[in-house]
């Protein structure tokens, strides 16, 4: 079994701070959302995988390099331009020769690992089930923002339909998927979408209207599709909810650390308080400034006179004299200071290297 892992894309929804870099590299809990999918699949035994990269392609490369820290090898794949998910596996043929492989959407997480998944499907064909494509499904409020699928009474897969109007359930396709070969003819006939896409979700339509068996599991625990600024923020909740304390960096008598706090090395507290869950990244100072729940700091940042909450800062971010910064999103290389008294919340979404003056 192969991997095939989808990074390109435009990211339009969390411009601006897709505009210069890969959404899939934003980091949940301090950590690019596309390593959670990478070390999914080597937990999975999955150690042949293939990254669809678009135009933020070196940026991915230079993260992610060769695959050997994560124990897999990464072949990267081009694509020119965002043609669609199934245009994905049509480029991607060459890579995936006759092996079934898992397709995993590089801004999707889940809480529940690849493992079971995958072994569900093997199983199912090895006592000749005979599905030629396995997908997960999860119930939501916003059906019409998704793939949605039909289930009949007999719990079969009948229909697939790509963000529909009017939805047939509330059961929308997560971005996981199980293919044997047969997608590759199925990719190979499809015409794009009225969006100009070549659909992932018309492919798999393709296979059922084509007497293809599609084999479906509901998801049980969480997934979320974090290309928006706040499911990326409810993900981030989600993940720091399950860090274990660890203080590696230096925190001065002054200041005091609670709750679940991880602490990187080199990262210095200067009469500050963190209330986790939260993280600070490794080198980052915080002076005079409370950091607290479900707080995420990247590397290198500097907080002075500054109180955030709920909020994910990337790397080297410059705060100062900011009360309170809340569900916010900052890109890095920002700054923000606030020059006035005026204590008022400030929620914000900032692409990289912003400068904000709150006077
Ligand atoms: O998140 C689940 C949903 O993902 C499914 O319910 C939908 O059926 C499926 O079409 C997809 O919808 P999105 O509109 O959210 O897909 P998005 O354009 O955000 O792309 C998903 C990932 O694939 C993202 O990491 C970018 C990458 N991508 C996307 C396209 C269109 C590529 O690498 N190449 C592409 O051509």
């Amino acid at each position: 079994m192969k991997g095939l892992i989808l990074s390109g894309g435009a990211g339009t929804r969390l411009r601006p701070i897709t505009h210069t870099s890969a959404k899939q590299l934003v980091p949940i809990a301090n950590k690019p959302i596309l390593f959670y999918g990478i070390e999914d699949m080597a937990e999975a035994g999955i150690t042949d995988i293939g990254i669809i990269v678009g135009d933020t392609g070196e940026e991915i490369r230079a993260a992610v390099g060769d695959g050997s820290r994560f124990g897999v090898r990464v072949t990267y794949l081009p694509q020119d331009a965002p043609r669609g998910l199934a245009h994905c596996v049509l480029i991607a043929r060459d890579f995936l020769g006759d092996d079934d492989f898992v397709m995993y959407l590089g801004d999707n997480m889940l809480e529940q690992g690849l493992t079971e998944f995958v072994a569900n499907f093997e199983a199912s064909r090895a006592n000749g089930g005979g599905a030629a494509a396995q997908i997960l499904l999860k119930p939501v409020d916003n059906p019409s923002s998704f793939g949605v699928a039909e289930v009949d009474a007999a719990g079969e897969v009948v229909r697939l339909v790509e963000k529909p109007k009017d939805p047939p359930s509330n059961l929308a396709l997560v971005g996981v998927y199980l293919f044997d070969t047969t997608v590759h003819t199925a990719v190979r006939s499809i015409a794009p979408s009225p969006r100009g896409e070549l659909e992932i979700t018309d492919a798999i339509q393709w296979l059922l209207s084509n007497g293809h068996r599609v084999r479906h599991e509901v998801l049980e625990g969480w997934w979320i599709d974090t290309g928006k600024k706040d499911p990326l923020l409810e993900c981030n909740r989600l993940v720091l909810d399950t860090v274990e304390t660890r203080i590696d960096g230096d925190v001065d008598e002054a200041s005091v650390v609670e709750g679940r706090v991880v602490v990187e090395a080199g990262a210095r507290l200067e009469r500050s308080r963190v209330r986790g869950p939260a993280v600070i990244g490794a080198g980052t100072v915080l002076r005079d400034s409370y950091v607290g729940p479900y707080s995420s700091v990247a590397e290198g940042c500097e907080l002075t006179d500054t109180e955030i909450e709920n909020s994910v800062l990337l790397q080297n971010c410059r705060i100062t004299g900011v009360h309170r910064l809340a569900d916010s999103l900052i890109g890095r290389d920002t700054e923000v200071h606030r020059s006035g008294q005026r204590p008022t919340a400030t929620r914000l979404l900032l692409g990289d290297h912003s400068v904000v003056d709150l006077a």
